[in-house]
């Protein structure tokens, strides 16, 4: 904007008519049109609002008005959150110069009024997500040009979408997620405005019925940060256009059917800060430039079929926070691949891939680790001394490696003191049982809620410095060869709710303390499972099921 000293004068003129119209609603001569205290009266809301009481509408409680010639017309209508039930009545279509219309976190259920849209035609904000609202979306009228903010997420509403042109230049945010649309994507109305590039920032159509492919236009949505469509039926490829989006910061697609490479293209999209393709089909390497995306914070790829290393230049990534890869086809030498220069990884998992070496000794200085899972993945080596530098590492899945020194790794372990979840489970085959003296000296654990070391092939007799262990829920001692008795202690652990200890070589009776068991006899028995606030990543416990990699 340009401003020069003559103008000053207007725009304190302008700036005083700013604040009158900010004063507006309050003021006491100012009465709202019949036809708007009527029509607001006949919506009939349940329960009812403290409404009639006074008979100037623009002081009700969620209302405000606005000047219009010698009328005070209401403008905005926002009343999120009040427990709101019933039909939306079509008198609201009588509120014809609402511009904000927000019913968001209510309980309205039915259909909406038909002629929404064409008669609420200087709608600038229409948000009724979470409701329970059904059917089909009413038709976007050709007057229907102002609606800038659209949020229509968690209801019920089915049928395809169609957006006119019209609309669709002036939308900067569209999001329907969680409903039962169906039919082809909407973005070949909302990105195409006759070859003109559109307003649109946000897009969120995740969590419906949406099927074919993404549809070629999507680069005229050249305005685009925020592209999400996951758990829908997309399939195809990702067009080359998407990469034509030079403002995209998330792009979030996953649990579709999309398969093909992801281009090296990728890199154009400078901005990107999520990248979330987990559960397609995707194939091929994950690009080797990928470390140009220096703004990266969440990538997920997991469950597909990519293949190749894990790219070197990924280390470029310094923002990266979440890296999730799981379920793939990745080889390469893990610990030939440099953490040192991703200080701010939290979350990793590179599980149930071909990966050989051992566990990366750089991924110890990656000091913001809160879970790590690298099970199934052939590392061999030994836990080493300086993962007690992860001060905030709560989460440990190692399960199905190679690794060797069982006592060694819950020595080291216990120096862990956030580690709320750990499964080791087949490694270290057989080993003994760690089991010295001094480990129960060391008050390791103490936060620890879930222990797995089945499928070890653990010899000798159950530890006791799992008595110590007070916090723990769930404990897995299963397919080991383990002897001696089951010992009557481990009935008093207060929060055990959840233990196996089949296939093992124990000697002796059912010990009673452990019909005791505190927390399964305690009344809210049926209630318990292992809550999952704490577990930052999936948990597969049990070794002897197919699932548990
Ligand atoms: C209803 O609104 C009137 C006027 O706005 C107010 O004085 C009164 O306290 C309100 N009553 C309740 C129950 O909120
Ligand atoms: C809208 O207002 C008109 C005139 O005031 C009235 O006749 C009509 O019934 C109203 N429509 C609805 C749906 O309330
Ligand atoms: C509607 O109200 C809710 C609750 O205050 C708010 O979170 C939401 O951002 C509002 N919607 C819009 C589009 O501003
Ligand atoms: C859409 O929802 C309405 C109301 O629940 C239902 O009657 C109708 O059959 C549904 N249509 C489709 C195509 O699912
Ligand atoms: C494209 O946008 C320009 C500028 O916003 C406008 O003048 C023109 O009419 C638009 N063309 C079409 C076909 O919508
Ligand atoms: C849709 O996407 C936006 C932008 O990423 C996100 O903030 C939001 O949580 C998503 N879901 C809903 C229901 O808005
Ligand atoms: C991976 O590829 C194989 C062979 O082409 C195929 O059988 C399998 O379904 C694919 N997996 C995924 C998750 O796409
Ligand atoms: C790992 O490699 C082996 C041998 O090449 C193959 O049989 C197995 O399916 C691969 N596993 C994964 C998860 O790629
Ligand atoms: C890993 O990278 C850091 C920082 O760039 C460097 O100092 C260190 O020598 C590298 N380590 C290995 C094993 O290459
Ligand atoms: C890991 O252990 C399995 C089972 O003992 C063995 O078949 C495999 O060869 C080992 N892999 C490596 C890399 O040592
Ligand atoms: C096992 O680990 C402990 C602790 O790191 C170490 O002191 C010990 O030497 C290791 N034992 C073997 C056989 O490597
Ligand atoms: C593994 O466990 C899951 C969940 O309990 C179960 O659905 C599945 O059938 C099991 N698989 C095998 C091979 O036992």
């Amino acid at each position: 904007m340009e401003h020069n000293k003559a103008s000053a004068s207007s725009n304190l003129n302008k700036l005083f008519l700013f604040f009158s119209f900010l004063l507006l609603p309050c003021s006491a001569s100012a009465a709202c049109a019949q036809v708007d205290r009527a029509s607001l009266l006949s919506l009939a809301f349940r329960p009812p609002l403290n409404w009639s009481s006074s008979t100037d509408c623009c002081s009700w409680e969620g209302v405000s008005c606005q000047q219009d010639d010698d009328d005070h017309r209401v403008v905005r209508l926002w009343l999120p959150w009040r427990r709101l039930s019933g039909v939306i009545s079509p008198s609201i279509t009588n509120l014809t110069h609402l511009t904000h219309l927000n019913l968001s976190h209510n309980s309205f259920s039915g259909p909406l009024p038909n002629d929404l849209f064409s008669s609420l035609s200087s709608l600038h904000v229409l948000d009724l997500s979470y409701n329970r609202l059904t059917s089909h979306l009413p038709v976007f009228s050709s007057k229907t040009t102002r609606l800038e903010t659209l949020d229509l997420s968690s209801n019920l509403f089915n049928g395809s979408i169609v957006v006119p042109a019209s609309a669709a230049a002036i939308l900067t945010t569209f999001n329907v997620r969680r409903n039962n649309f169906a039919g082809s994507n909407p973005i070949s109305f909302l990105c195409n405005n006759r070859n003109n590039h559109t307003s649109l920032t946000i897009l969120n159509l995740s969590v419906n019925k949406f099927t074919g492919e993404i549809p070629p236009g999507v680069g005229a949505c050249s305005k685009l940060q925020v592209f999400r469509a996951g758990f829908n039926y997309l399939s195809g490829y990702l067009p080359g256009e998407i990469f034509d989006l030079a403002d995209l910061e998330e792009l979030y697609l996953p649990g579709n059917r999309l398969s093909g490479h992801i281009s090296k293209g990728i890199v154009l999209l400078t901005k990107l800060k999520m990248l979330e393709l987990s559960s397609n089909k995707f194939s091929g390497p994950i690009p080797s430039n990928i470390g140009k995306l220096s703004r990266l914070e969440n990538l997920l790829l997991s469950i597909n079929n990519f293949t190749g290393h894990l790219p070197p230049s990924l280390t470029n990534c310094a923002n990266l926070s979440t890296l999730i890869l799981r379920f793939n086809h990745l080889t390469g030498d893990l610990s030939a691949f440099n953490f040192t220069t991703l200080p701010r990884l939290t979350m990793l998992d590179l599980g149930n891939n071909n990966f050989t070496g051992e566990l990366p000794q750089s991924l110890y200085s990656c000091k913001s680790l809160k879970a790590i899972r690298l099970a199934s993945t052939q590392l061999t080596g030994q836990i080493s001394p300086e993962i007690v530098a992860l001060k905030s590492l709560s989460f440990l899945s190692l399960s199905i490696n190679n690794l060797t020194n069982a006592t060694g790794a819950i020595r080291i372990l216990m120096g862990c003191k956030s580690l709320t979840t750990l499964v080791l489970t087949k490694n270290f085959l057989l080993e003994p049982v760690p089991n010295d003296e001094n480990l129960a000296e060391l008050d390791g654990f103490l936060n620890l809620k879930v222990l797995a070391l089945g499928g070890c092939l653990f010899t000798g007799q159950v530890p006791s410095w799992l008595a110590k262990l007070k916090n723990l829920q769930a404990l897995d001692l299963s397919y080991n060869l383990i002897t001696g008795s089951i010992p009557g202690w481990l009935g008093s652990l207060p929060n055990l709710f959840y233990m196996d200890l089949s296939n093992n070589l124990f000697e002796g009776g059912f010990p009673t303390e452990l019909c005791g068991m505190p927390a399964l006899t305690s009344k809210e028995t049926g209630d318990h499972k292992v809550q999952e606030s704490f577990l930052e990543l999936p948990l597969f416990v049990k070794p002897n099921n197919a699932t548990n990699q």
